[in-house]
């Protein structure tokens, strides 16, 4: 067993939340959140192919992968505690600490639109998803070109 592991067992043991553990140990909470986005983007990409046209629209796989994404998008505002700027790799820049009444209303913002992209997807419509697809990576894009390093 790995330490964090270890050291989580311990902080189970003891009843302290999870959420207080990731706030304890930066490290943790940087590999947390990546680990989202890298789950959010799992899902994500095969949605901009069928978007774009590169795969078939597949209704169902569409509507599947929209409402995990949706479940994903509010895990993560949790993963960013003060002091988590360093303590691993990470790409966050420290104004997401400073300006973090701005960063929390683009990640509100994701969580959002992913939910109506959630909504759309159920029903179907390919122009609608489009549409919404489109309002989605915008908040991608403008809370990365802010607060996230290339
Ligand atoms: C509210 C801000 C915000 C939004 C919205 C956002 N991201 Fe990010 N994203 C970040 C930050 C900050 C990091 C850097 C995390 C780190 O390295 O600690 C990041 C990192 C990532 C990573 C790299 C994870 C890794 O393994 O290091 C991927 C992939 C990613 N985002 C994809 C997306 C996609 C796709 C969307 C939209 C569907 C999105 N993000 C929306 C802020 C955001």
């Amino acid at each position: 067993m790995k330490k964090t592991g270890l050291t989580l067992f311990v902080a189970v043991m003891l009843g302290s939340s999870p959420v207080g553990m990731a706030q304890a140990k930066p490290d943790y909470a940087i590999r947390y959140r990546q680990s989202v986005y890298t789950a959010i983007l799992w899902n994500y990409l095969p949605m901009g192919d069928m978007v774009r046209g590169k795969t078939p629209y597949d209704k169902a796989a569409f509507a599947l992968r929209a409402e995990r994404v949706a479940a994903l998008t509010p895990m993560l505002l949790e993963g960013f505690p003060k002091g988590s700027d360093r303590g691993a790799k990470t790409e966050a820049k420290p104004n997401i600490w400073s300006d973090f009444a701005d960063f929390s209303a683009k990640m509100k913002s994701f969580e959002t639109e992913s939910k109506t992209l959630a909504t759309v997807s159920a029903a179907g419509d390919l122009e609608k998803i489009k549409t919404q697809f489109a309002k989605v990576s915008e908040t991608c894009k403008s809370c990365h070109s802010k607060f996230k390093t290339d």
